[in-house]
């Protein structure tokens, strides 16, 4: 096999499984890919901070500028903006094609990495950015282009899933549930990002994007996060048949303004009443569920793990296979950011059921 150099940028909770995967599977994803991945470093911001996997530390270094250089294929798992953002189109620039699950950089800088990738031909993967482990990115990008979707609804936090859940099978207080979900280690670095809905905005404007073909800037996407549940509604909710769910609903609608066939699109994260007979209902604990209406497909679901080191690490050495594949190929880039650019409107806080 031709040998393909892969640098890992991140040794965090997905960055270590990830490696630990390279590692461990190399022969068998020699084998999917075509080609030998070899890791040729992890680029780490302390060299010996404690981790949940055991890497060889010959691997680790704090330069990753020199480790992005003479990369095939570069996978960044920082996150945050920056120098995130600046890595990324290093590698671009340098010829390599770009693994990533950084949401919050996808979110508000999409536009200018996708062009860029554009510009020299390059890959940007990034299934591990919205929805943990669950594929939903290609669904939305390739196994639906021929359609139309009308609607997704997504349940895209695993922390707030787990608090409302608990809240709502246990009747427990959001206070004391939260202190778990940090425990257990799926929240977000500042779990503000979590219950305010950052975190959940940030994904329905990566979702939106790609389910109506368009760019949904981060600032069009109405945001409410879960602080204001308390448990009495949740009782009421319970009472009256429903579940209350943070989801990030992300909406063609058609018939606004003077022209009846005119379009745009609503995408907005809010605490919802969701019917217990509706499949988001049964959605439990961390896990996460997208549920995709499309013209001609009909209702879809995916469900599974949304957060979590090894489940993300699934999501990311999928796209490692595919960008290796790609790179031996030859191919050109996806073309991300060719877009038709539906409007977004904010319709602001509305009371819906599903
Ligand atoms: N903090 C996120 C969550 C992690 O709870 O869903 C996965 O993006």
């Amino acid at each position: 096999y031709r040998r393909l150099r892969v640098a890992l940028l991140g040794a965090g909770a997905v960055g270590s499984q990830v490696a630990d995967l390279l590692l461990t599977h190399s022969a068998e994803l020699a084998d999917r890919a075509g080609a030998e991945l070899e890791l040729a470093g992890i680029a780490v911001r302390d060299v010996h901070a404690p981790r949940d996997v055991e890497l060889p530390a010959e691997l680790l270094t704090t330069d990753a500028e020199t480790l992005i250089v003479g990369s095939d294929i570069v996978i960044e798992l920082m996150g945050g903006i920056e120098p995130a953002r600046g890595y990324i189109l290093q590698a671009i620039n340098s010829g390599a094609d770009v693994v990533t699950a950084n949401k919050a950089l996808l979110a508000t800088h999409g536009v200018e990495i996708f062009d860029a990738a554009d510009q020299v031909g390059a890959s940007v993967y990034y299934e591990a950015a919205a929805a943990g482990a669950i594929p939903i990115i290609r669904p939305l990008r390739d196994s639906l282009a021929g359609d139309r979707v009308q609607r997704i609804m997504g349940i895209v936090n695993g922390t707030t899933n787990y608090i409302l859940d608990r809240m709502d099978t246990e009747g427990a207080e959001m206070a004391d549930v939260l202190a778990d979900a940090q425990r257990l280690g799926y929240a977000e670095a500042d779990p503000t990002a979590d219950i305010e809905g950052y975190d959940a905005a940030q994904k329905a404007a990566i979702l939106a994007s790609l389910a109506f073909h368009t760019t949904v800037p981060l600032q069009a996407v109405h945001r409410e996060g879960i602080t204001s549940v308390t448990k009495s509604m949740m009782d009421a909710a319970r009472h009256a048949g429903y579940v209350i769910k943070l989801l990030a609903v992300c909406e063609r609608l058609t018939g606004r303004g003077d022209d009846p066939a005119a379009e745009a699109i609503s995408v907005r994260v809010y605490p919802a009443l969701v019917a217990r007979s509706h499949p988001l209902a049964s959605v439990h604990g961390v896990n996460n569920a997208v549920f995709v209406q499309a013209e001609a497909a009909g209702d879809l679901m995916f469900y599974g793990a949304g957060a979590g080191g090894v489940q993300t690490a699934s999501a990311v050495l999928g796209d490692v296979v595919s960008a290796a594949r790609r790179h031996i190929a030859g191919g050109v880039g996806v073309g991300e950011s060719t877009r038709a650019g539906l409007p977004t409107v904010d319709i602001g806080q509305v009371v819906t059921r599903y």
